[in-house]
């Protein structure tokens, strides 16, 4: 690992421990580096490159938005081609009452204006969030994450926060009707793909139901194919009042969007107007490559990717060093013996040509995120590496 300044010195560092590649290219399945060597991106550059890189229809999306225009006015104020479409691509997935859109630059900010919607929409205050949530980075996202030792150091964070177990009906009674929302992340990314009970999703939506609580799904990690649905609330029978998304999103762009219904998002517009702005967000490069991705979703085979997610957990399954895998789709989390063999893994996967990743707050495990559209060749190249890295585990 590079603990030397980042790249030339210029560049915050964010972690005294870079993975430090030096990237050259990066092609379908591969990250290149400058010195010619080929690893292969297992976690889709921690989800948002879900197409591998460089896919030629999202580039050529990319290159005719370019062409025509880029920036061109604050979000909000003009018809821009790209982002209409992205908008109606996005909803032709989506149920009645998730029908309009606000693009935004990242997930955190979805998270943010979904929690101003929600105060908004309700005239509440405070906000309820679950254990092992993580929702971004940014002081309101923050806020409702549940890590409490990289909360600390950035605190006053917002009041009225109150958290509740995640995937357990014994602690819904929390949500008491004080609170303008829940957030809740469909599968939970951070705390090691935790995937609830349809009975405990279907108690959540009731008991927002029966306390007049907004329900906001955080599916910026989980949403966009990655459960091997469209969107992972799809596998449970429900939908949120308000759905965050971003990642996969942008199809390799930086892109985030709250979605609910006409009449809730109408709020914003009007006491105060404006009442979000955001320069970038749905800005047209990115809406283009959102389009872009959302045109190769409608062709996704999924009984395909659920193949191939039963088959990478068979293969972890078999190996001796692994304790647990959870999977849904094609997220998945693999529990070591300790944080140490995660780390020995890691590091020895990147010597044999395989990016894996940590999580941040579960150190027992490692994350895997494959390209929706693995092919047999790319899965053939994955094994031998894969097994050199859960090696070094033992
Ligand atoms: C579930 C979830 N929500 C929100 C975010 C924040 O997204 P971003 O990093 O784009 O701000 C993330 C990022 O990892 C996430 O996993």
């Amino acid at each position: 690992m590079n603990s030397e300044g980042f790249l030339d010195g210029h560049l915050a560092q964010t972690t005294l421990h870079p993975l430090g590649l030096r990237i050259r290219r990066a092609e379908g399945l591969d990250l290149v580096l400058e010195d010619g060597k080929r690893i292969m991106d297992l976690i889709s550059g921690i989800g948002p490159s879900a197409w591998g890189h460089g896919h030629p229809e999202i580039l050529a999306a990319l290159h005719a938005q370019i062409d025509a225009h880029l920036h061109t006015m604050v979000y909000g104020e003009f018809h821009q081609r790209s982002q209409d479409e992205a908008a109606r691509l996005l909803v032709d997935f989506l149920p009645d009452g998730l029908d309009t859109v606000y693009f935004v630059n990242s997930g955190a900010e979805a998270i943010e204006g979904a929690m101003k919607l929600a105060k908004r929409v309700t005239g509440r205050k405070g906000f309820i969030a679950c254990q092992g949530a993580y929702h971004g980075n940014t002081h309101g996202a923050l806020s409702v994450s549940a890590n409490a030792e990289r909360k600390a150091p950035f605190e006053p964070l917002l009041p009225g926060v109150s958290f509740m177990p995640f995937n357990d009906l014994n602690g819904l009674d929390a949500i008491d009707g004080s609170q303008a929302a829940v957030l809740v992340e469909t599968v939970q990314g951070d705390a090691g793909i935790r995937i609830p009970s349809a009975e405990w999703m279907a108690a959540l939506r009731a008991r927002c139901d029966a306390t007049g609580t907004l329900l906001i799904l955080d599916e910026v990690q989980a949403g966009m194919g990655r459960t091997g649905k469209v969107f992972a609330f799809e596998h449970f029978g429900i939908v949120p009042d308000i759905l965050c998304l971003g990642k996969a999103l942008g199809a390799g762009l930086p892109i985030g969007a709250f979605v609910s219904s006409r009449e809730r998002m109408r709020l914003l517009a009007d006491g105060p107007s404006l009442g979000h702005i955001t320069t970038f967000g749905g800005h047209p490069v990115p809406c283009a490559a959102a389009a872009a991705g959302l045109k190769l979703m409608r062709l996704v085979d999924w009984e395909a990717v659920e193949r191939s997610g039963d088959r990478l957990e068979r293969f972890l399954v078999s190996h001796p060093a692994v304790r647990e895998v959870r999977r849904i789709g094609l997220y998945v989390a693999v529990e070591l013996a300790d944080a140490d063999a995660v780390t020995r893994c890691i590091e020895a996967g990147l010597q044999a040509g395989v990016l894996l990743f940590w999580f941040l707050s579960t150190p027992q495990a490692f994350r895997m995120a494959p390209p929706l559209n693995m092919t047999e060749s790319d899965w053939n190249r994955v094994w031998p590496a894969l097994t050199c890295a859960l090696d070094a585990a033992r």
